[in-house]
């Protein structure tokens, strides 16, 4: 591998806040963290691409929604070839987390997801996808 070196001129201030927040980040350097953007970049650029990925879906729900349960638990079924795992945990005594693992075509990984985001009941959720494997 060829290492190359360049130079990037920058506004001081944006480099300021850029070696702070590699500082709390626990960088080394400002080359090392540069390179982890660029990677991820990159992977998310993929994404657009229909590439095989496997993404982690984290969804919080109040389970006292009525039917929450219900939705989500069809939508895994309808998608059972991608939803490959799925892990419940019971946060409190209204809110629970659902972490689920979705293999398959980038495309259809934001879809189901997004079906799954979208249901009524959801809080938040939040969709980590990676092409590199
Ligand atoms: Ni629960």
């Amino acid at each position: 591998m060829t290492v190359t070196r360049f130079g990037v001129s920058i506004d001081e201030k944006l480099l300021e806040r850029f070696d702070e927040l590699i500082g709390e980040k626990g960088y080394a350097n400002r080359s090392e963290a540069i390179r982890d953007l660029i990677r991820d970049t990159l992977v998310a650029e993929k994404w657009e691409k229909g590439k095989d990925a496997v993404g982690s879906l984290t969804l919080v729900y109040d389970h006292h929604v009525r039917g929450v349960d219900d939705k989500l638990t069809d939508l895994q079924h309808e998608h059972y070839t991608s939803v490959i795992a799925s892990m419940h945990a019971h946060l409190d005594e209204h809110n629970c987390m659902e972490v689920i693992i979705i293999k398959g075509k980038t495309d259809d990984i934001k879809r189901i997801a997004d079906s799954l985001i979208a249901s009524r009941g959801v809080k938040h959720g939040k969709l980590v996808m990676t092409t590199g494997f």
